[in-house]
C-alpha cells in the first residue's frame, strides 16, 4: 500500500481539540500550544526544521528563521496583522504568507468603543475605587467623565475594521472623522456620515481618536511629540492596532504635560512590555492585547489559519494570501 506523503506542519498556537485532530489527518504535526508560553528565537528554530507549513500565532517570523528553512512553502498567520511576519522576505523566497480577515473585525470594535468608553467615563478608576474601599457614599463629583454625544471620533485606518467602529459609534451621537490612505467612496463617506481629512487636521480637531491602521514602515511612530502637540488638550488616544504606531516615550511626556486627557492601550510599543510610569497614571485604560479576544473571534482566526493550510497543501489553493508567489 502506498503511504501518503504528510506535509510536516508546525503549529505554534492554541487550537480545539477537534481541530487539531482534523488536521493531524493530513498533516504531520508538531504542536506548540500557545496558551502558556510563545516561543521565541532558538526554541522556534529547534521546532521548526523541515518544516513544510507553520500556522502562527503571535511569534516573529523573521529574517533568521526564515533563512534557516530549506522546505518552507507557507506561513499561516493566526490574526489580520502580520507584522510578526517578514513577508517581504517569505516573497522573495516562494513563501507564502496567510492571513485571518473579516472574522475578527465585531470583536475588536466592539473593544475599540469598550477602551472608548472605559477611558471616557472612567471604569476602571471606579472599579478601583470599590475595590480598595473607597466607596463610602455616593459622593457627587465622583468620576466626573468625557461626554460623547456631539464630539469628533477620529478613526486612523478606515478599512473594515474602522468602519465597523464608525458603525457602533454613531448611535453615541459621535460625529465620524476619517484618515486613511485612500479615501472611502462617496456612498460608504456618506452612509457613515464620516469625512476624510488630513491627519494633522484629524488630530487638531478630535476629542477621540482610535488607531486602527496596520504597522508598516510608514505607521511606525505615526504618532510621536509632534502629533501630540497639535492635539487637543481634552483629548483621548486609544490603540488598538500595534504598538509601535505610537512612540510610547512621547506618550508618557504627552500624558505628563498634559498635552492630552488620556489614552486606552491595547497594544505597546514593545510588548509585552510597557513604561510601568504608565500603570501609575489613572488616565490611562490599559489591556493586554486582547482586542480579537472573543470567543467566536479567536475560534474561527484559528480555524481560517488551518483551512488556509489545508487549501494550500489540498486544494493548491489560498483563501487568504497576503503575498503573491510565482
Ligand atoms: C490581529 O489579528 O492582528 C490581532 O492583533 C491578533 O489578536
Amino acid at each position: 500500500m502506498e503511504v501518503k506523503h504528510k506535509p510536516k506542519v508546525f503549529i505554534h498556537s492554541w487550537l480545539s481539540d477537534d481541530l487539531l485532530s482534523r488536521l493531524e489527518k493530513d498533516f504531520d504535526i508538531d504542536h506548540h500550544d500557545t496558551t502558556e508560553s510563545i516561543l521565541s528565537g532558538n526554541q522556534l528554530l529547534d521546532r521548526v526544521i523541515n518544516v513544510e507549513g507553520i500556522l502562527v500565532q503571535s511569534a516573529l517570523i523573521d529574517k533568521t528563521l526564515i533563512q534557516s528553512f530549506s522546505n518552507l512553502k507557507i506561513v499561516s498567520n493566526v490574526g489580520v496583522g502580520f507584522d510578526n511576519i517578514d513577508a517581504n522576505l517569505c516573497t522573495k523566497m516562494g513563501i507564502q504568507v496567510t492571513n485571518t480577515p473579516g472574522i475578527l473585525n465585531d470583536a475588536v470594535a466592539d473593544m475599540s468603543m469598550a477602551l472608548l468608553l472605559a477611558i471616557a467615563r472612567r471604569v476602571p478608576e471606579g472599579d478601583r475605587i470599590v475595590r480598595s474601599g473607597g466607596f463610602k457614599a455616593n459622593f457627587y463629583h465622583l468620576l466626573w467623565g468625557a461626554d460623547l454625544k456631539g464630539e469628533n471620533l477620529g478613526i486612523i485606518g478606515m478599512g473594515s475594521i474602522g468602519q465597523d467602529v464608525a458603525k457602533r459609534a454613531l448611535p453615541f451621537g459621535l460625529n465620524i472623522k476619517y484618515h486613511n490612505r485612500n479615501r472611502l467612496s462617496k456612498v460608504i463617506e456618506s452612509t457613515l456620515n464620516a469625512e476624510w481629512m488630513q491627519l494633522q487636521d484629524l488630530l487638531k480637531s478630535c476629542r477621540f481618536i482610535v488607531i486602527l491602521c496596520p504597522l508598516t514602515n510608514e505607521t511606525k511612530h505615526l504618532i510621536t511629540i509632534k502629533e501630540f502637540e497639535n492635539m487637543k488638550k481634552d483629548s483621548f488616544l486609544i490603540n488598538i492596532a500595534r504598538g509601535p504606531i505610537v512612540k510610547e516615550s512621547d506618550l508618557i511626556i504627552a500624558l505628563e504635560s498634559k498635552l492630552i486627557s488620556g489614552c486606552a492601550l491595547d497594544v505597546y510599543e514593545f510588548e509585552p512590555n510597557y513604561d510601568i510610569r504608565l500603570s501609575k497614571m489613572d488616565n490611562v485604560v490599559l489591556a493586554p492585547h486582547a482586542g480579537s479576544a472573543s470567543v467566536k473571534a479567536r475560534t474561527g482566526m484559528v480555524e481560517l489559519a488551518a483551512k488556509n493550510i489545508e487549501n494550500f497543501f489540498l486544494k493548491n489553493d489560498v483563501l487568504n494570501p497576503v503575498n503573491k508567489i510565482k
